[in-house]
């Protein structure tokens, strides 16, 4: 299982998905961070099903029930900040999970291109742990290939889940290139990056969408 693609089936998240990509619905910023908080939580769900599990007994008030319950928290890990709203969509299901948060930005030169630059991180112990890690779009790759490069460094996660709204073919073939052993969860798949880094026909950009448009930096 290295690609899920969610929208290889029909769902209410390919609803979402398909009001993400709206430019009307794009227009009502709250229902665009909902969209995708709605989105992280689909898929805390479907990870959830492949994640290590243990018997637990609880107590009812009729007798004792066999439960199975998760055997470990997960760390969610996010790059700022357009992925603070799939982050807290994640977060509302697996709600005792640690948390890490990245700065990982787009430098523009002048010629068009443009180098990941990687700023303020905070992190838990990563040792042995589950790390799931959200960006809400995968389009070259470049920042999650960074953001995961550190992170190892950081210590050594059991398993690494990367989950995007939207991903892009090369993107994932990036990904996996520079970080085999990853799986990647996707909401749907695009084939086509602009020269400027943007999925097509994908969403615009997310982070803009979600919280206003930014100066360039
Ligand atoms: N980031 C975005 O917000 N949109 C893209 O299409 C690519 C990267």
């Amino acid at each position: 299982m290295a690609v899920v693609n969610l929208s290889s089936t029909h769902s209410l998240l390919t609803n979402w998905i398909s009001e993400l990509r709206n430019v009307e619905v794009q227009t009502d910023r709250m229902r665009f961070r909902r969209n995708l908080e709605r989105i992280g939580e689909v898929f805390a769900y479907e990870i959830s099903r492949q994640l290590p599990w243990e018997a637990a007994e609880v107590a009812t008030p009729m007798g004792t029930a066999t439960a199975k319950v998760l055997k470990e928290q997960p760390v969610l890990a996010t790059i700022l900040r357009a992925g603070l709203p799939l982050h807290q969509g994640l977060l509302n299901y697996f709600d005792k999970a640690d948390n890490a948060f990245i700065s990982a930005y787009r430098k523009h030169h002048r010629d068009g291109t443009f180098e990941i630059s990687l700023e303020y991180v905070s992190c838990p112990s990563l040792e042995g742990r589950v790390l799931i890690v959200s960006d809400p779009m995968l389009a070259t790759g470049a920042s999650l290939v960074k953001t995961l490069q550190f992170l190892k460094e950081e210590g050594h996660p059991s398993e690494i889940h990367v989950v995007a709204a939207i991903a892009c073919t090369v993107g994932i073939e990036t990904v996996l290139r520079n970080h085999p052993s990853v799986h990647i969860w996707c909401g749907d798949i695009d084939d086509e990056l602009t020269a400027k880094g943007y999925i097509v026909p994908g969403l615009g950009d997310a982070g803009d969408l979600a919280f206003g448009v930014k100066v360039q930096m």
